[in-house]
């Protein structure tokens, strides 16, 4: 007879259905992120930490001190965000930018560019837009070029402001803007640091998308890439209206590989991979 033994996992901490039901409730509310029952797993080995660091046994009761103390809410959601991003992600986008938008920008004499790297996880995203803006050549010398780099996790802002990378980070880096990186004193032997004129332009700040934004517009460009993917679609739909909002006529938006504009779809006009540009004046 074949005997089927039931899968019991043996734990360090006591982890219930009605555990990880809390956990799915209190993200979504802080922060938009939509976790799926096959996040069960991943959940606990993430905030497995969090109990060990506060020598807590139970997740019930690790949930009941979320709930009362602000600074351990804030470690609960940066345990919880997935903050995968590396230098020239999805180069497309950065060809187009250089080859295509920023011309166009220029023969506009426009002489304020505003972009907006939203959910800029530890920074490689706007470094690289840093990047490309210095290595484009013939432009006016008289624009002032602007970069808001925002988050909801607080400990990858505070990574994005040191510009300090492992040196395997740098491996998608072409040998022309290799120069950019430098061992400085707070470098270990395996990191470097981004030079200090890459960071001219960047300002870092804790953001959360789901709240209001302290934010003015106009922005030419808002790059918002693998995090819509965490938002179920009416939280999507809402967040790209908000950005259409905040964009120029004409303006710029930039998805991830594996998402799209949904219903916003006629507010834009496709330019390329995942690359939009926004229609009418509004
Ligand atoms: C996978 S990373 C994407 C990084 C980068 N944009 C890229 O494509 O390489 C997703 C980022 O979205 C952030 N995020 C998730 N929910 C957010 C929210 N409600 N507000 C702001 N950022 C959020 C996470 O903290 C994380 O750093």
């Amino acid at each position: 007879m074949l005997v089927v033994e039931s899968a019991v996992k043996h734990r360090e901490f006591e982890y219930k259905k009605e555990d990880f039901r809390r956990i799915v409730k209190i993200i979504y509310k802080v922060s938009g992120i939509s976790l799926s029952a096959r996040k069960e797993d991943m959940v606990y080995s993430r905030l497995a930490r969090r109990l060990r660091a506060n020598s807590i046994n139970r997740f019930s009761e690790y949930l009941n001190f979320v709930s009362k103390d602000n600074d351990e809410q804030k470690a609960f959601v940066n345990a919880l965000t997935t903050n995968l991003t590396h230098f020239f992600r999805e180069e497309h986008h950065f060809d187009y930018l250089s080859d295509v938008y920023f011309p166009e920008l220029f023969a506009k004499s426009s002489k304020r560019i505003r972009f907006w790297s939203a959910g800029c996880s530890t920074g490689e995203e706007p470094y690289t837009l840093s990047m490309i803006w210095e290595h484009l050549t013939n432009k006016p010398s008289d624009i002032d070029f602007k970069i808001l780099a925002t988050d909801l996790d607080s400990n990858v802002i505070d990574s994005g402001k040191t510009g300090i990378y492992s040196v395997d980070k740098l491996v998608p880096v072409a040998d022309e803007y290799l120069k950019w990186f430098k061992r400085t004193k707070g470098c270990t032997v395996n990191q470097k640091q981004v030079d200090p004129k890459l960071k001219e332009p960047i300002a870092f700040k804790q953001l959360n998308l789901m709240q209001d934004w302290p934010i003015k517009g106009p922005f030419q460009l808002i790059i918002c890439r693998n995090v819509l993917i965490y938002f179920d679609k009416p939280t999507q739909k809402k967040l790209i209206k908000r950005y259409y909002d905040l964009l120029e006529p004409g303006g710029c938006l930039i998805l991830g590989h594996s998402e799209s504009l949904g219903d916003n779809r006629n507010l834009f006009e496709a330019k390329g991979k995942t690359i939009f540009r926004k229609l009418g004046n509004g």
